[in-house]
């Protein structure tokens, strides 16, 4: 099967990467995590990386047939939409991104959004197929940072969200709502039991100690030899201790409260208040009303 044309897209204030991946026969293309620029503190939504992305698509005359998500992300608001009402094209994610809806409905009162995926235009199963342009796509559930992580395999390339990161950072972080470290073990045990030359494309990079430069592309066979949380011989229980001792010491994300509530919705800002404003919500933690005199 010929390789896809494969285009990176780094956003550092996010540290995110997106993905614009092409079929070299028919040029159609899919957009892998798109961002959207987000100014928290103003409350200002820009669409620069989003735009850099079509320019590109365009300049190479691609046809952006899908947007794929690999999870509903923490850490940036996804750009989905914006793609989707340029190009046509339909925006997919894991089917179990049912599950993040039902636990985040509730947490942000989110009573417009229902919660059986139809934000999104496809939901993918484990082990689905689909084609852009003559490429076929297989979708592989990897779930552990979430419920819902999906990988997408290319040919030679797997795009595996937030399940490892550079072998010398490790791996992602399984301590949100519905994550788990087991899982997340043997999700990156899936995707390592792919032929070692398999091509592995980060969604995210923060540079590990000592390295001044991002990457984000790796192969199996590195991974399975250097990945410093996952590399063969480490055992899940090992992995599992490992993680929940490093997610105890971890912040919350950033941007945590306003990605989760537009990722649920595909990426769409929640409906207009009666003054004609959408508002991104953030629930204040309160265990007692009445030492706040409220
Ligand atoms: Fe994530």
């Amino acid at each position: 099967m010929a390789k896809p044309i494969i285009k990176a897209f780094f956003d550092e204030p996010t540290n995110t990467i997106s993905y614009l991946v092409a079929d070299p026969a028919t040029k159609e293309a899919a957009v892998i995590d798109p961002v959207l620029d987000y100014d928290h503190n103003a409350g200002a939504v820009d669409t620069r990386s989003v735009k850099a992305i079509l320019r590109e698509a365009e300049a190479e005359g691609f046809r952006i047939r899908w947007v794929l998500e690999t999870h509903a992300h923490a850490d940036h608001l996804s750009g989905a939409p914006y793609i989707k009402a340029k190009t046509g094209a339909l925006i997919g994610i894991g089917e179990h991104i049912k599950d993040v809806q039902r636990i985040f409905r509730p947490v942000f009162n989110a009573i417009d959004l229902a919660t059986d995926g139809s934000d999104f235009d496809h939901l993918f199963k484990d082990g689905e197929h689909f084609q852009v342009g003559d490429l076929d796509v297989e979708v592989l559930h990897t779930p552990g940072h979430t419920p819902a992580d999906v990988s997408y395999k290319i040919a030679d390339a797997v795009f595996v969200g937030d399940t490892i990161f550079m072998p010398d950072y490790g791996t992602a972080r399984a301590d949100f709502p519905g994550g788990d470290a087991q899982r997340l073990y043997r999700s990156i045990r899936r995707l390592l039991a792919l032929a070692p030359e398999t091509r592995l494309f980060m969604c995210h990079d923060y540079k590990a100690p000592g390295r001044d430069e991002y990457a984000w592309e790796t192969t199996v066979a590195e991974q399975k030899s250097k990945n410093v949380h996952v590399k063969e011989g480490v055992a899940e229980s090992d992995f599992v201790r490992m993680r929940a001792k490093r997610d105890a010491t971890l912040a919350a994300p950033r941007l945590l409260l306003p990605s989760i509530q537009v990722n649920i919705r595909a990426g769409k800002f929640p409906p207009k208040q009666s003054n004609s404003v959408r508002y991104l919500q953030i629930p204040v933690k309160m265990k007692d009303d009445a030492e706040f005199g409220l």
